[in-house]
């Protein structure tokens, strides 16, 4: 379906769970989310309702997030019933990969088509520091898992941060040029908690482009990241950025968070409750968000805050 600025909207984001074995600094207070009550999340069932209605409207792809969706215990069936839905072309997932390994194949024969995962440095002290309880080890075992297990594609996305990874642009990088996969470098987005950082934090992507001048442009994909290759690499270098450059015109997306509330844009406060609608009713708020998809995101700089009004682990990002 279109909004009304005659953007097709055919690609749901849709977070399973709000929680997370990780504490990003930037996505995720230290004491984790306050737990919200089982009965308020959206039940598996309601999830797939949710996602047959989405494909009543023209939604063709479904990423699923989190928090972290590799904690939620009824994963793989979602995934499944996700991948059946018909009109459902693409079902991907969007993971910090530490609970990858005896997952992977699973989640391939679940009908999961592609992977992102999440890692921002490849020092493993700097990875226990960013993540407050990750280890660096078992998100790179979460890696390799995801290039053996015959993913259509592996990301890895990188988050840029002024003071923290700035001098690991090019090692990041590198993994291209012997893996199949493709490394996305994230401006930092000024969220709740992004915002404790201040502006020393942000970083352009032209930084991507300055340390490393040997990147060739390559041809746009579907996606919002412009794409680089390192001569001679096997995968390519994507830049995301959603402060220093506005993509919303060509913004395919919408949300819907674990507890069930739509939202058309990840920075605007607007919200639209689904639960208890059923498919058609879920399939009329649906379009009226839609409908409600802001032209753009407003100004996200470096000093300012989104007016998500929420935290990244509960929007899912
Ligand atoms: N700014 C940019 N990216 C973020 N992510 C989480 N919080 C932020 C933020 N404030 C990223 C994660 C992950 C993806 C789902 O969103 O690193 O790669
Ligand atoms: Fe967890 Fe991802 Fe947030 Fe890190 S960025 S705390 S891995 S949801």
């Amino acid at each position: 379906m279109k909004d009304r600025l005659g953007r097709d909207v055919t690609y749901l984001r849709l977070s399973v769970t709000e929680l997370c074995n990780l504490r990003c600094r930037y996505c995720m207070p230290e004491a984790g989310v306050c737990r919200k009550r089982h009965a308020d999340m959206m039940t598996q069932e309601e999830l797939l309702t949710a996602v047959r209605a989405a494909a009543s409207l023209g939604i063709r792809k479904v990423r699923i997030t989190g928090g972290e969706p590799l904690v939620k215990r009824s994963l793989l069936p979602i995934c499944r019933g996700v991948a059946a839905t018909p009109g459902i072309e693409e079902v991907c997932l969007t993971t910090n990969g530490t609970l990858l390994p005896p997952l992977a194949a699973e989640l391939r024969a679940a009908g999961v088509r592609r992977v992102n995962l999440s890692l921002d440095t490849l020092e493993a002290e700097k990875y226990a520091w960013i993540t407050r309880r990750g280890v660096l080890s078992d998100a790179l075992a979460g890696l390799e898992a995801a290039l053996r297990a015959g993913f259509d594609q592996v990301k890895v996305n990188a988050v840029l941060i002024g003071g923290f990874n700035e001098n690991e642009i090019e090692n990041l990088a590198n993994l291209t040029k012997d893996a199949p996969l493709d490394v996305r470098f994230i401006e930092l987005m000024p969220m709740e908690s992004g915002t404790l950082w201040g502006p020393a934090a942000f970083c352009s992507g032209d930084l991507v482009l300055e340390r490393l001048p040997q990147l060739r442009p390559e041809p746009a994909g579907s996606g919002v990241a412009r794409l680089y290759r390192l001569p001679g690499a096997r995968g390519r270098v994507g830049l995301i950025r959603p402060v220093s450059s506005h993509f919303c015109a060509a913004c395919s997306r919408i949300r819907l968070t674990a507890d069930g509330r739509l939202k058309p844009c990840l920075h605007t406060p607007a919200e639209y409750p689904i639960r208890g609608l059923g498919e058609a009713g879920m399939a009329r708020r649906m379009a009226a968000a839609i409908l409600d998809k802001p032209p753009c995101h407003g100004v996200l700089s470096a000093g300012s805050v989104s007016a998500a009004g929420r935290s990244m682990n509960e929007i899912g990002g």
